[in-house]
């Protein structure tokens, strides 16, 4: 894992064009600017692991990151996540372990929040936190369905 280097005018647009932080205002921007932190993760490279204890909270700025969960000695895998995309919200969320693995499946970037800033930038705002919570809601249901099968 390194620190990226991507130009701050894509990252301007990236996340222009992602769900999540299409409508920031300007202030919540420079907000997020501040606070965030940009990685770069290699193929191969466990970014979490299920699990874990949490902290962090992932956008993925480019690449391709997979999905699984280990139940007994089979690993389901939960599918990919791509750029727009996030991850790590349903641990900060439940405040519960990891609940999969999220493994890097080509040289991906990120931007990485703390819970704090997580919480403040943007649980704090209602349409942000509805498409969060959204995603946590549709997650759980499919990893509660897949356990069943
Ligand atoms: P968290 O439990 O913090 O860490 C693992 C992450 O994997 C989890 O948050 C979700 O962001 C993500 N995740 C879990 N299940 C799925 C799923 N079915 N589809 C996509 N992402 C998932």
């Amino acid at each position: 894992m390194a620190a990226s280097d991507i130009p701050l005018s894509s990252l301007l647009s990236t996340l222009r064009g992602s769900d999540l932080f299409q409508d920031l205002t300007a202030p919540e921007m420079d907000d997020l600017l501040i606070h965030m932190r940009m990685i770069r993760t290699q193929k191969g490279f466990e970014i979490i692991r299920q699990g874990d204890s949490w902290d962090s909270f992932y956008v993925i700025l480019s690449g391709r990151v997979s999905v699984k969960m280990r139940k007994g000695s089979k690993t389901i895998r939960m599918g990919n996540l791509g750029k727009g995309e996030f991850f790590g919200e349903m641990a900060l969320l439940a405040e519960q372990p990891r609940n999969a693995t999220i493994t890097s499946e080509e040289v991906s970037e990120m931007l990485v929040l703390k819970k704090a800033e997580f919480d403040t930038i943007l649980m704090k705002n209602p349409t942000r936190a509805h498409k969060i919570r959204n995603a946590y809601l549709e997650r759980a249901a499919k990893n509660k369905k897949k356990r069943v099968l």
